[in-house]
């Protein structure tokens, strides 16, 4: 029997090497990506592959179908991973900014999440894995948008997970911290699409984010770690009779939930207040 797994944003970082590696583990992945040319590249890497843009009901819904026929109906596993940062003060976002946030990161994954849910009820049993953030729980400067479009994840998927209590359908929130990826990358040209830098009142606090996000991407070490350490995450999500609710991953996810179980948010908004870069 197959297993099959269908995992969203897969040109690059952690959604290409989890679809890989669960390739290598054997089960059937299904990757899409948001753009046509990721879509041939992974083809030409022997995927089965759709094009599936979050920010589009009708990419949703016409893909879901292809992808129906290709499996002959059954989704075993949704890894909900496309996503991108929208950096900036909240109070330099324009409204549409914060509503393109929250259409990739939360409506598109939603509406996708729904959609599998109709089909998972009908099969008795799926998992469907959120990769969340450590920022889904820990707010930091400049990361309103995100932060946001993260907490409602997390809330949704708590509702969910009350919800689907005995309908066979798991619902896993995956945590992670500082991961290699495109994502700062990503990141820094939505600041600079998005963002009136020079307007700003925290103009001269935005070279600091510059800076951040023009860096190269920050070597695995203590915090920053390897896309594999999300997949061994997704790995025991998806392998465990009776998954976790939600999984940690790295170093400073582990901290900050730590320091939120016991500090008053006042002295928590310190810290995290000179963590935020
Ligand atoms: N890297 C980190 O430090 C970190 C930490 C915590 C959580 N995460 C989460 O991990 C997930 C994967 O991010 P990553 O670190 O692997 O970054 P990444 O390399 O930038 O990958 C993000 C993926 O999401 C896709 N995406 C963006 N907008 C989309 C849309 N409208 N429809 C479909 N796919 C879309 C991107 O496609 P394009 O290439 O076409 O833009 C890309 O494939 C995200 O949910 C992110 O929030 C990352």
């Amino acid at each position: 029997m197959k297993t099959y797994v269908l995992i969203t944003g897969c040109s690059s970082g952690i959604g290409k090497h989890c679809a890989l590696r669960l390739r290598e583990e054997g089960y059937h992945v299904i990757a899409t990506a948001r753009q046509l040319e990721d879509v041939i590249s992974l083809k030409e890497e022997g995927f089965v592959a759709f094009q599936l843009d979050l920010n589009s009901s009708e990419s949703i819904q016409t893909t879901l179908e292809q992808i129906l026929e290709h499996t002959q109906g059954n989704i075993d596993i949704l890894f909900n991973n496309g996503a991108y940062g929208q950096p900036g003060a909240v109070e330099d976002l324009t409204r549409d900014v914060l509503k393109a946030q929250f259409e990739c990161n939360f409506f598109g994954t939603v509406e996708l999440t729904n959609e599998v849910i109709k089909i998972m009820r009908q099969q008795g049993k799926g998992r469907i894995v959120m990769n969340s953030s450590v920022l889904g729980f820990v707010a930091m400067k400049y990361r309103g948008a995100y932060n946001a479009s993260k907490y409602a994840l997390e809330g949704i998927t708590d509702t969910y997970r009350l919800e689907l209590k005995g309908s066979g359908v798991d619902m896993v929130l995956i945590e992670p911290g500082p991961i290699e990826s495109q994502f700062r990358k990503n990141a820094l040209n939505a600041f600079k699409q998005n963002i009136n830098i020079e307007q700003s009142a925290h103009k001269l606090s935005y070279t600091a984010v510059l800076d951040r996000l023009g860096n190269e991407a920050p070597k695995s070490g203590d915090f920053t770690l390897p896309p594999e350490a999300v997949y061994k995450a997704l790995k025991q999500a998806l392998e465990s009779p009776k998954p976790k609710a939600r999984y940690y991953v790295t170093l400073p996810t582990y901290l900050f939930g730590f320091l939120k179980r016991v500090l008053p948010t006042r002295w928590l908004d310190s810290i995290l207040s000179r963590s935020s870069g």
